[in-house]
């Protein structure tokens, strides 16, 4: 919340947090992350609602394309991205190294 308040978006229903997602953007890149919906309100639309606020909010700060990094043997959050109009990019792949543990 300190580092970008505007990132962190929240569903709320009569004061329960039933789902979010954060909307990071780092001037290049924007991406949504952590994107979950309690079991019990799902199939209702509200990560379409949440994903379309963070969308909001990215293009508002100078965003042009959304990404989010999925889990490709989730089938459900493989079906609601697409669901969501996103595409799987033919040209990125995630690389990434473990950091604790390296002596610098
Ligand atoms: C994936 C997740 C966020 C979807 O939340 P949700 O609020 O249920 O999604 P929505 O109601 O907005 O679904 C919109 C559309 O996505 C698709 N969809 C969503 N969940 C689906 C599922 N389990 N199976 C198939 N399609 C699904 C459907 O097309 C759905 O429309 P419909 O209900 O009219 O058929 C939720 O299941 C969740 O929190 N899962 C665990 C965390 C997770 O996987 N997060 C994504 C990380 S990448």
């Amino acid at each position: 919340m300190a580092h970008d308040p505007e990132a962190l978006i929240v569903a709320d229903a009569d004061g329960e947090v039933v789902g979010t997602v954060i909307a990071g953007f780092d001037g290049w890149r924007a991406t949504l992350h952590r994107l979950a919906v309690h079991p019990a309100w799902r199939r209702r639309g509200v990560a379409l609602a949440l994903v379309a606020e963070g969308e909001r909010r990215l293009l508002s700060r100078g965003a042009k394309r959304a990404g989010a990094i999925v889990v490709t043997d989730d089938a459900s959050a493989v079906a609601f991205w697409t669901a969501a109009g996103y595409l799987v990019s033919p040209h990125l792949r995630r690389y990434r190294k473990d950091l604790v543990g390296k002596s610098f």
